[in-house]
């Protein structure tokens, strides 16, 4: 029989620069169910990726003087590493810039015209020229441009645009027949009161003002909407209109899209329409997560205080982060994130609570039985209420994930962990091995602890997958004592459990000095110091102690050439006073070789070394956009010694 299938998905990142812990919420949230799912025995299939496309995205790769494909790859990487390191166990990555993906788009794009669900017209709106942005009335700030604060005008750009309106009953009338299909319920009535109910308008899903997209098929000259070129991806990653894969069929509708509830409006009106339109199912389910806020501060990597996930899971563990992210925050809810809840979760939850249980149960079955327990029993006061709530987390823990209540499920797993706890106080089993007619008994007692353990290494392998087989190897529990349908069973382990143990599962730690250590090393500002708004024409200020972690020194281009196949970069050698290294550098278009041997120019020499186009850039030339089209080397007086600090 073939097995029950599961399709949970992410939304798709946008790869302009580092994700946030912010970010990563969705990610542990969806890796979590998978794994629960997996081992409840379906067949799943967990879909993460990246949104490329768009206006953003060709601007900052302009800026970095690099193709936006190049800008792509490189911060694409980054995520795929910071997920590994996350543990994040996704079945596929989908990036929008995959040719299947964007052939499929082109597809959807034309059933949608032809079945009379796209049309040519107008788009009207406020312009942006810097930008290159159209605005809505309603997204200005004080009349001007919501992204750089300049003046826009009106303008107008032919455009193709989906027939949203038309399906406003019909979204309504799928949300009364599926109860389940927004979550929380509360986003609904949003959805419904606010976006629906006003009168939906036509989107407008093409635009002409820049290049970066999906190319409409029948009309060149226009690029696919990026969130009808992004949302596609849910299902052109299953084989929908490409021949990359077929398990569309298998896989779909989806079972659960987890997003924040920024974007719950984009999954829950336009995506369901889309599908409607294409004549395929919905998703079951739509489930809005809240907002992980930084000092009640939206987190973002413009306003500088991002956290940043590497830096917390190198210092505290990976699982340790996985379990405050679920545990701490109330799926749905906005939430505070604060460096000292986080630490103060690992000392009283992982390492007071959970690692002692573990270590002490450890520690006395070594000390009083040499580290094997006898094949011996005798039930006594107490053992009837730990066996009868152990047995039963498992049920609390499911129908909590299965309502993606996260932080009840671990709540459930860890009133085990206390009861467990109690069980130790209250049987004593240091007072039971001082009398040697109540071996028996002690022993007993410390097989009901590791059996206890065992039920929680089980329970919590979806949260922490790290954690759950470190702590079953000091129990020796294998096979079926670690399946998940063992969670709900008592006597599992073998009478005769051996333990081995291991090093502290959460070491403790000192919160004022670790506080302190953190924000030096962490981006987040210092709480009593926020910075102040950066004026709005300004970009964001820094302090100067981030200035001076720029290092700008002086150096000569002793050799220039182009790099092969492509028309932007050049590889220059340059005497940085102490050594050669080499740098490449987007300024093919503005400088020939011959312009620039011999020149002193300006270095960022502590750059971390990146590969364009294959080759290493060490360090990055300072030159000056003088217009959109238009950039200049900033050359230096020839008397400035190489290698003088720039300041
Ligand atoms: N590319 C779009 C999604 C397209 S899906 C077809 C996008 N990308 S994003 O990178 O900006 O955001 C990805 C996810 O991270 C979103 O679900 C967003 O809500 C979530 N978060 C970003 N910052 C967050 C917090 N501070 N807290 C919780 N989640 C937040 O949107």
């Amino acid at each position: 029989m073939s097995k029950k299938t599961f399709y949970i998905t992410t939304p798709i990142y946008y790869p302009s620069g580092k994700l946030t812990i912010g970010n990563s919420y969705t990610t542990v949230a969806a890796d979590t169910i998978a794994r629960y799912k997996r081992m409840q025995g379906y067949d799943v299939m967990f879909l993460t990726g990246t949104d490329e496309h768009g206006q953003k995205i060709e601007k900052k790769a302009q800026q970095a003087g690099m193709s936006p494909q190049q800008y792509v790859d490189e911060i694409v990487e980054g995520i795929i590493d910071l997920w590994k390191l996350l543990d994040i166990s996704y079945d596929r990555f989908i990036r929008t810039t995959y040719d299947y993906h964007q052939k499929a788009v082109q597809k959807i794009f034309k059933k949608l015209y032809d079945n009379g669900d796209i049309y040519k017209g107008y788009y009207d709106g406020l312009y942006c020229t810097p930008c290159e942005a159209f605005w809505t009335e309603t997204q200005l700030i004080d009349s001007k441009c919501p992204d750089c604060g300049r003046e826009v005008t009106s303008a107008r750009e032919e455009a193709y645009f989906f027939r949203l309106s038309k399906y406003a009953d019909k979204l309504i009338k799928l949300y009364e027949d599926n109860p389940g299909f927004i979550e929380p319920q509360s986003r609904k009535n949003e959805m419904i009161n606010n976006f629906i109910k006003p009168g939906l308008e036509d989107l407008c899903v093409s635009r002409t003002s820049f290049k970066w997209g999906v190319p409409v098929s029948f009309d060149e000259k226009h690029v696919v909407y990026v969130w009808i070129d992004a949302l596609s991806n849910y299902i052109t990653a299953l084989g929908y209109e490409n021949e990359a894969y077929d398990d569309f069929e298998k896989y779909w509708p989806c079972d659960v899209h987890l997003v924040g509830k920024d974007i719950l409006r984009f999954h829950t009106i336009i995506w369901p329409a889309m599908l409607m339109s294409l004549g395929l199912p919905t998703p079951k389910k739509v489930f809005g997560h809240g907002w992980l806020l930084l000092d009640g501060d939206k987190m973002s990597k413009s306003k500088g205080n991002v956290v940043d996930p590497v830096i917390l899971s190198e210092r505290y563990s990976v699982d340790a982060v996985r379990y405050y992210l679920l545990r701490d925050i109330p799926f749905g809810a906005d939430s505070n994130f604060s460096n000292e809840g986080l630490i103060n979760r690992i000392n009283s939850d992982l390492a007071n609570d959970l690692g002692n249980l573990v270590s002490r149960t450890v520690a006395m079955i070594s000390k009083y039985f040499d580290g094997t327990l006898p094949d011996a029993s005798e039930s006594g006061e107490h053992d009837e209420e730990l066996i009868s709530l152990a047995v039963s987390v498992k049920e609390s823990v499911e129908a909590n994930l299965d309502s993606l209540q996260f932080s009840s499920a671990l709540a459930e797993i860890f009133r085990l962990v206390s009861r467990s706890n109690k069980y130790i106080d209250e049987t004593m089993p240091w007072v039971l091995a001082k009398d040697e007619s109540k071996k028996t008994r002690l022993a007993t007692v410390l097989y009901n602890l590791c059996e206890s353990i065992r039920i929680i290494s089980v329970l919590i392998a979806p949260f922490m997958p790290g954690t759950s087989p470190k702590i079953q190897e000091q129990i020796s529990a294998v096979g079926d004592a670690i399946t998940w349908e063992s969670a709900g069973k008592w006597g599992v382990l073998p009478r005769t459990v051996k333990v081995t143990s291991g090093s502290p599962l959460f070491p403790r730690i000192d919160v004022e000095k670790e506080l302190i250590e953190l924000q030096n090393q962490s981006e987040a500002p210092k709480q009593e110091e926020k910075p102040a708004p950066a004026p709005k024409d300004e970009v964001d200020q820094i302090s100067i102690d981030d200035f001076a972690k720029v290092s700008l020194i002086a150096a000569q281009v002793l050799e220039c050439e182009r790099v092969e196949k492509s028309d932007k970069l050049l590889r220059l050698i340059v005497d940085d006073g102490t050594s050669k290294r080499q740098v490449v550098s987007g300024i093919a278009k503005w400088y020939t070789p011959e312009d620039l041997v011999g020149k002193k120019i300006m270095l960022v020499s502590n750059l971390k070394p990146a590969k364009l186009r294959g080759v290493e850039s060490c360090g990055m030339i300072l030159s000056a956009d003088c217009s959109e089209d238009d950039v200049k080397v900033i050359f230096l007086d020839d008397s400035i010694p190489n290698g003088a600090k720039i300041r």
